[in-house]
This record gives C-alpha cells, structure tokens and sequence, in this order.
C-alpha cells in the first residue's frame, strides 16, 4: 500500500514537472519579464486648408445623433477635409490604440499642438524650416504614463545635417527627430527615430536614410540599446526608386564619405554591420494585420495605393516584433482622416 502511494505520488510530482516545463516553453516570450511598447506612426496629411477652428469649436459642432444605416451612403466622400475637421478622427485612432508612442510625419505647428492637448501627450521633434516652429514636424509623441524621456535631438537629412537646410535639388527641407526613451515599468532603454524622405529627390532619399543609418549605428552600439525606425520613405521597396530601403536594410552600402564630415566624426562607430530590419517581415505571419498600403491620396480607388511608410528596428537582437498593423484612414460612413493610413506595431523589448 505504502509503496503504491508513493510511486503514485512520484508519478503525481513528474506529471507536475512535465505541465510546467511545457507551460514554460509555450508561454509567449511577450508575455515575460520585459517591456512591450506600442508604436503608431503616421503621415497626417499637412493642414492644407488652414482655418481658426478651435478645438472646442469643433468638438462643440460634432452631431451625436447616429445616422440610419439604410440612409447613409457609404464610403460616399473621399475628399480631403480641413484638419479642424480631421483631428478628432486622428485623436481617437490614437487613443483607441493605447499607444506608448505616437509619431507624426507633415504635422505643422497647430496640429502637433492640437494633438498635444487632445491626446495629453507631450511631444519632441522641432519644425524643420527653422528648428523652431516653422515647416512640418517629424514630432515623436510619448505617453508619460509607460515612457520616460531621456534626451532628443532634430538632425537634418541634407550636406549640413545640423542646421535647417535643404539638399540641392530636393523639394523640401527635410529633417528626423531622435528620441531616447525608457519603459517605466521595465526600465528598458531604446532609441526612435522619426523620419520623412523627400518625395522629389531620390539622392536626398538615399543620402537620408544613410545618414540615419550611420547615426543609428552609434546610438545602438554606444547606448547597447535597440534603435526603432519610423517614418515615410516617399518611395517603395522595389522598383527604381528603392535605393533609401536597400541602403536602410543593408542590400545596398553607401559610403560614410559622402556623408558631412563632422556628422561622421561626432557618429563614429565601429564597423559591426549594423542594419535595419522591416517590422512586417519580423512579425509572426499570423500576427499580421489589416492592410498592405500606406498611401492611398485623397482616392476612392486603388492605382496610386502604395508602400511607403514604414516601421524598422536595427539588427541588435534585443526585441522582437510581435504584432503588426497597417490600420484604415477611412471608415464607412466618415472621409480620409489622412492620405496615408497608420502603421501600428507591438515591439517586445527583451
Ligand atoms: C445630425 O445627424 C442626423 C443623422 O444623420 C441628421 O438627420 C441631422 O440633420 C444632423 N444634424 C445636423 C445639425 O447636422
Ligand atoms: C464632402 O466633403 C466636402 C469637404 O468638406 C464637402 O464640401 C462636400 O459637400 C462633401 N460631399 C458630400 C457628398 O457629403
Ligand atoms: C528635447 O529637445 C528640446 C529641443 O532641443 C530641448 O529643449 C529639451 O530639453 C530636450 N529634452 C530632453 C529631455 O532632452
Ligand atoms: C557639415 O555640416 C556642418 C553643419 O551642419 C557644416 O558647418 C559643415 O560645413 C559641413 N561640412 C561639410 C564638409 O560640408
């Protein structure tokens, strides 16, 4: 009887053993010790139809009766509204993602500043025609809640990355933000980077993403701290114009020489083949979501619908993609809240 008990028992003990070794092994490394951070980006759309509509206004003029569905015409406006209009619906998107940051591409002085109350976000990043308030910011919203900041600065994608300035023959000024953050419940440190590349000038793309490249190089390996980058490349991953996504991901080299000097002085790092990895390809193919298109106009069809915007985190095997979503910038009954729909992913910082 005794013998049989305990050989019972010991059987128990192992059956036991076995359950939590198995537990263990299946249980998602997401939700391990560790820091998850949420990022969204997304291209606003400049307020190209400026008016002197406060928020209260706004808010104040929304209609909250619901329509009849057998009534309402679906997807029935495409047409660009003004961002007085516009802000509510992005407002909401961003909050209804619980996101722990929140990066902006084409938003002007009032509508960073819009976000910054409607959202209760504070936000880093600089107008890139001054370094002050002029021109569009490549703004990097944190929430205060899950993230803390510790330094930031604007650098621009041109010859003379530390002063407003423009590269010859490019259509715009253009700029990116540098955040270093750190999670406040796991206290895990990493960097992102918000940038926009030029729509006119594929030099100005490649030259850019190689300047952000090389800087992220020295970020991730004087910081020992994953880089995150965000932001809209103004052109695709294939094609003539692919050459900012090669040189991002390392398919394609360009030489530290032909960057400014005194940014590849102060960058300086050592040669450890640092490179980008796209999100969406290091998502879990069953993690992924919602659409492939970034930029879809003010359409209602799809022929100019393409991938441009993106989301990439460097080569140091420190995080993990865990879920990923290009979400809507339409919904039935409403318009475009931007031309370019938000990327959204779940990062598992290891
Ligand atoms: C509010 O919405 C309802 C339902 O769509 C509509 O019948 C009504 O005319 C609207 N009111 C205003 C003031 O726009
Ligand atoms: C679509 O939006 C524009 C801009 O606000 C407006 O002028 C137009 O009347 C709208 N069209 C329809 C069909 O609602
Ligand atoms: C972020 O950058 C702004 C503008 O350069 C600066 O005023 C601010 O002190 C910086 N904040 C931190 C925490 O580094
Ligand atoms: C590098 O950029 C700085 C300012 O951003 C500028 O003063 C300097 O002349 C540039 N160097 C070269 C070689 O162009």
């Amino acid at each position: 009887m005794i013998a049989t008990a305990n050989s019972s028992a010991r059987v128990k003990m192992l059956a036991l053993i076995f359950l939590l070794v198995v537990l263990i092994m299946v249980y998602p490394r997401s939700a391990q010790a560790g820091s998850r951070i949420r990022i969204q980006s997304w291209n606003l759309r400049y307020d190209s139809m400026p008016d002197d509509i406060t928020v209260g206004e706004t808010i104040a003029a929304l209609n909250s009766t619901v329509p009849i569905d057998t009534q309402t015409t679906y997807y029935s406006n495409y047409t660009e509204q003004p961002w007085s209009t516009r802000r509510m619906g992005v407002k909401n998107e961003v909050l209804f993602n619980e996101v722990d940051l929140f990066t902006v591409n084409e938003g002007l002085h009032r509508q960073v500043e819009d976000l910054k109350e409607l959202l209760d976000m504070p936000y880093i990043g600089v107008g890139r025609d001054d370094g002050a308030q002029a021109g569009e910011y490549q703004a990097i919203f944190y929430n205060p809640d899950s993230i803390e900041l510790l330094s930031n600065d604007t650098f621009w994608l041109s010859n003379t990355p530390f002063e407003p300035s423009k590269y010859p023959g490019a259509g715009s000024y253009r700029s990116c933000t540098v955040g270093y953050f750190r999670t406040k419940k796991g206290g895990t440190k990493f960097v992102v980077i918000n940038a926009h590349l030029d729509d006119q000038s594929d030099d100005q793309r490649r030259l850019g993403a190689a300047l952000i490249k090389y800087r992220a190089a020295y970020e991730q390996e004087t910081k020992n701290a994953p880089v995150f980058l965000v932001g809209d490349f103004n052109s695709q991953v294939s094609g003539e114009t692919n050459g900012a996504y090669e040189i991002t991901t390392g398919k394609l080299e360009f030489s530290a020489d032909e960057l400014n000097s005194t940014f590849v002085s102060k960058y300086s790092h050592l040669d450890t083949g640092f490179e980008f990895l796209d999100l969406i390809e290091q998502t879990p193919v069953e993690n992924r979501l919602g659409n492939l298109a970034t930029f879809t106009g003010f359409k209602n069809n799809a022929d100019s619908f393409s991938r441009i915007d993106f989301q990439f985190g460097g080569n140091s095997g420190s995080w993990e993609a865990v879920r990923y979503k290009v979400g809507d910038n339409w919904y039935d009954d409403s318009y475009y809240l931007s031309d370019h729909r938000p990327v959204i992913s779940d990062i598992f910082l290891g």
